[in-house]
């Protein structure tokens, strides 16, 4: 028996010693290359913060540890190289896009829709996607979408009178700008006309619940899509999560079916233009129609997901400062008062939004302070030389710190103020020579930054239009959820909203 367990023992003693060799040589890489590190640690590499601190904190932190313009990180045992200056990052995402086309997150067959929508899918499918999808964004359907918006941002000031005024509720800002997210994403992917802010029942609502809401483990497969692509494939995990992803397809065919007996159609949205894609899209000659299917269902995904996330957080932010700002506050109240009175409308409409630029000024600082990716991840295709002293191997993720440019104190003093007049951005597309990234850059910026600055514009102006904010239970200083990759307010921040 004790030579038994003496063997077990020498192989444990033997296995740990090659582990430790073999991480020793891996840890070794940026050392090697002479390039500054974080210190990795056990067999997490950086990533032991995970699930207890945001990815969002970690980028702004590494910021502060190292001030230097680039710094080697390990995401598990993958080495990747940050960069934290608008040369590198305009370097990275436009001037030689070539080496960096494709992003590193995870995209595996296993999981076509987590795989093959616009923001995972890698080249060449992407190029094709994003020329076809790009018709979906023009100013024309834009302005069309304003007027649901608006018609969403009324039943947003309703449910806000009705549940946090006279019942006197605490509002969760995240949650209640969801609400209003998901039912304009619900007409403009699936055309229903549906209202979960007045509390009726909407497919997207139960979507959107198993998409976005960061428990412990969504958080931890969303976080494993993102930084740790081989072990999500391993797990065969899902970028949607698996409940959203079938209920997307359940949704995208119903929807088909009943136009389908009805032979009504909506010209307007998603479904209709991916239908019409499926016809003329030319595919690689190894797939199936299946693969054509999956296609389709993968951008309605990515729009949900992009549509609804992103903005409720923003919004949920601005609302937040707006609240501990009263001065700001006043300033663009006045705004959109003096726009309503000289046009003379209940309701400002997508040319007179556009006009209102304090309100987008206050949306840009908003963005600035709080990016809702801290990150832009791409993946060198080919070995590439940074500079004279560093080279980038082909398949070493590069992630641009957008938290080291929008907390350059030398850009932005005093950082972390929010100061609306510090940003005059001359439109939505404005990157201000690269130190304002929150719709990232180049070939693959976000392809809905507009569709997503309207429905910010068209909420904040109705609402700072009915009701003054004052802070409410939550401090100035707002903690990030630590399950969510995406920033997101812990339990969804909060405010006082007192009638006008
Ligand atoms: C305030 C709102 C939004 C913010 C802050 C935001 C932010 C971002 C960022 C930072 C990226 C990565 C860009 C890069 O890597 O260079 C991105 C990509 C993307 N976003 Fe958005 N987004 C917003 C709204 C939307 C909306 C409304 C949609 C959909 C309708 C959307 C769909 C996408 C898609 C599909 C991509 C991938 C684009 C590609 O790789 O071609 N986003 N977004």
């Amino acid at each position: 028996m004790d030579v038994i367990i003496q063997c077990v023992l020498a192989v444990a003693i033997f296995c740990l010693i090659l582990i430790r060799w073999h991480l020793s040589r891996i840890y070794n890489y940026w050392e090697k290359r002479g390039i500054p590190y974080e210190k990795p640690f056990l067999i997490f590499g950086n990533l032991q913060f995970l699930m207890r601190k945001s990815v969002w904190d970690f980028f702004y932190e590494l910021r502060k540890k190292h001030s230097t313009d680039y710094v080697g990180i390990f995401l598990g045992w993958k080495p990747a190289l940050v960069v934290q200056t608008s040369e590198l990052a305009k370097k990275i995402l436009q001037k030689d896009v070539a080496h960096f086309q494709d992003r590193f997150l995870y995209a595996d067959h296993s999981d076509p829709l987590g795989s093959l929508n616009l923001f995972t899918v890698k080249n060449p499918i992407w190029s094709d996607m994003r020329h076809e999808l790009s018709p979906m964004f023009t100013s024309l359907r834009l302005k069309t979408m304003t007027e649901l918006m608006n018609i969403n941002a009324q039943q947003l000031v309703k449910k806000i009178k009705r549940d946090y005024v006279e019942n006197n509720k605490t509002v969760n800002l995240k949650e209640l700008f969801s609400m209003y997210t998901s039912d304009t994403v619900a007409y403009s992917v699936f055309g229903l006309r549906v209202s979960v802010l007045s509390d009726q029942l909407s497919p997207l609502w139960y979507i959107t619940n198993h998409m976005v809401k960061w428990t412990f483990w969504r958080g931890l497969e969303f976080s494993m899509i993102f930084l740790l692509p081989a072990v999500a494939k391993l797990l065969r995990l899902k970028f949607f999560s698996a409940a959203a992803t079938e209920y997307i397809k359940k949704l995208f065919w119903d929807v088909v079916e009943n136009r389908k007996n009805t032979e009504k159609t909506n010209s307007k949205d998603l479904v209709n233009h991916l239908l019409k894609l499926k016809e003329n899209f030319k595919l690689p000659a190894d797939v199936n129609s299946e693969f054509a299917d999956n296609l389709m269902l993968a951008q309605a995904g990515v729009f949900i997901l992009g549509s609804i996330e992103t903005s409720s957080t923003v919004l949920s932010y601005c609302l937040h400062e707006l609240a501990y700002h009263p001065e700001e506050q006043k300033k663009l109240y006045n705004e959109i008062n003096d726009a309503l009175t000289r046009s003379g409308k209940d309701i400002l409409q997508y040319e007179d939004l556009m006009e209102l630029k304090y309100l987008s000024s206050c949306i840009y600082e908003t963005l600035r302070k709080y990016p809702t990716l801290g990150y832009l991840d791409r993946i060198c295709n080919e070995d590439y030389k940074l500079n004279d002293e560093v080279t980038i191997e082909k398949g070493v993720p590069v992630l641009v710190n957008v938290l080291a440019l929008h907390y350059d104190e030398s850009v932005y003093p005093e950082p972390q103020e929010w100061r609306p007049e510090r940003i005059s951005a001359s439109s939505d597309s404005d990157n201000l020579h690269y130190t304002f990234l929150p719709f990232g850059e180049g070939p693959r910026f976000c392809i809905g930054k507009r569709y997503g600055m309207m429905q910010i514009r068209a909420a904040l102006a109705q609402l700072v239009h009915k009701f003054k904010v004052e802070p409410g239970p939550v401090p100035y200083y707002v903690i990030s959820d630590p399950y969510s990759v995406i920033l997101a307010p812990k339990n969804g921040g909060s405010v006082k909203f007192i009638p006008r």
